[in-house]
This record gives C-alpha cells, sequence and structure tokens, in this order.
C-alpha cells in the first residue's frame, strides 16, 4: 500500500485524482496526497476545508474482493487506522462518531469520504478520502466551524509534520486491511468500539424518513449502527445524521 504515491503541491480533490486514475486502471494501494484542495468534499455534498500545508488530504483506491454492501466496513476500518495513528503518533486522545469521524476532546478533527464504483455484486474500486486537521489554528477555520472543529495542534500544542503521520496512518490501514482480508470484520469492529463516541449513550438519529432519540448501543457487525429503542428494541442504521447530546 502507497507503493504508487502520487503528491499534487494543489488538487480540486484528491477524489477526483483518485477516480481519474482508476478508471485509467491505478492498481489497489494506489495513494493521491495533495498539499492544498481547492475544491475539498465532505459527506452530504458538503464543503471541507483543505488549507495548504495545515492538514492531511488524501485518497486511497482500493479494489476489494467484497461485495458492494460490505463497503461501509472499509470506512471503519479506515477509521481505526485514523485514530491508531493519532493514538501513537501524539499526545491526543482520538474517538471515533459514527460512522466516520475522528473526534478529540468533543471536536471533529477528521472525516472519511468513501465512494465506490459498482456494478450488481461486483466492486470496480473503492476510494478511501481521508482529511484530517493537524496544524490548523484558530484562524484558519471559518467562524462558523469554531465550535465543531479542531485540529491536533489546536487539542495539544504541538505542531506535527504531516510525513510522519501520513506514513504511520499507511501503516495502520494496510495492518487493518490485511486483518480484515483473513479474518473478517469482527475484529476491526472490535477495535472500533474501542475507540467509540459514546457508547451507551443517548442520540438523536435523522434519517431520510423520521427522527428518533434511542441509546447508541455499538456497531453491528456488518457496520450499522445499533439503536436501541423500548419500543422497537435495537433497530441496525446504516445511513443517518447522528447528533449526540451534549449534556
Ligand atoms: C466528512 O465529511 O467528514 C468527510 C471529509 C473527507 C475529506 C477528505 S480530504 C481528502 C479527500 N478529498 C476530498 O475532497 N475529500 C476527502
Amino acid at each position: 500500500l502507497g507503493k504508487n504515491m502520487i503528491h499534487k503541491t494543489t488538487a480540486t480533490s484528491t477524489q477526483y485524482v483518485a477516480h481519474d486514475a482508476a478508471r485509467e486502471n491505478a492498481e489497489h494501494g494506489t495513494v493521491i496526497v495533495a498539499d492544498e484542495q481547492t475544491k475539498g468534499k465532505g459527506r452530504m455534498a458538503r464543503v471541507w476545508h483543505s488549507t495548504k500545508h495545515k492538514g492531511i488530504w488524501m485518497s486511497i483506491i482500493l479494489r476489494p474482493p467484497i461485495l458492494p454492501a460490505a463497503a461501509t466496513q472499509l470506512t471503519l476500518l479506515t477509521a481505526t487506522a485514523l485514530a491508531n495513528a493519532i493514538a501513537e503518533g501524539t499526545t491526543a486522545t482520538p474517538a471515533i462518531k459514527w460512522p466516520n469521524d475522528i473526534m478529540i476532546n468533543d471536536k471533529k478533527t477528521a472525516g472519511i469520504l468513501t465512494e465506490m464504483q459498482a456494478e450488481q455484486d461486483r466492486i470496480h474500486y473503492v476510494i478511501v478520502g481521508i482529511g484530517l486537521n493537524v496544524n490548523h489554528t484558530r484562524i484558519e477555520f471559518p467562524e462558523g466551524l469554531h465550535q465543531k472543529a479542531t485540529s491536533i495542534k489546536l487539542e495539544t500544542g504541538i505542531e506535527h509534520p504531516t510525513v510522519p503521520l501520513i506514513q504511520q496512518i499507511l501503516q495502520y490501514f494496510e495492518h487493518a486491511y490485511d486483518q480484515y482480508m483473513t479474518a473478517g470484520f469482527s475484529p476491526i469492529k472490535t477495535k472500533w468500539e474501542s475507540y467509540g463516541y459514546k457508547i451507551g449513550e443517548k442520540i438523536r438519529i435523522r434519517t431520510k424518513h423520521n427522527v428518533f432519540e434511542a441509546i447508541f448501543s455499538g456497531v453491528a457487525e456488518d457496520g450499522a449502527l445499533l439503536a436501541e429503542t423500548e419500543a422497537e428494541g435495537v433497530q441496525k442504521i446504516y445511513s443517518a445524521e447522528v447528533e449526540w447530546f451534549h449534556e
């Protein structure tokens, strides 16, 4: 993994670069890194602020021999690799907010965007995009994000060079990916839950169809969020916006 590394000083989005490369048969494990993105994108068509040299903006091309329905597991796997790298390489204590936000002290430090080209039961390729805020100071975040977003530097007071962190993320990713391919999702799920943000606490869930409150009781074998209510028992949630209550 990462043997083919494409470095861009600037890119619209490393996701776009990765899609182009994948369509031209870039091999499994190709990594695209940019110093800055002018059109960084987040989940749900949101903007991802990607200031030059302040964070890690990268995309990994994967060609996994799994069913399209299992791709969610790759997102959770990536989150465990990111949390491991932060826990090992910095003094911060990361937590993973389902499905894929990395939180430090209740603020978002990293996000993952997984995109897939597939037909029926075959994956052509998956692109896992990782955005990690490393050296931002307050002024580098737009006003509206100050309550919600943070960086490793803001939380630890320490500036971190990005290259060793990238290497660490890729090492943990490769380890988790190999483990996933040989032993399945179960060890990844255990790891994920060890970093899980607010497991056992009350959450508000917004799906396409409704809004309800439940207890967050962990993740299922297939990566779904487990939400427990008195009326329905434990339900699996695959796609939703989740709000955590700050008490
Ligand atoms: C989220 O909404 O939490 C996901 C954010 C993903 C951002 C990363 S940065 C590298 C890659 N390129 C992008 O344009 N987005 C992802």
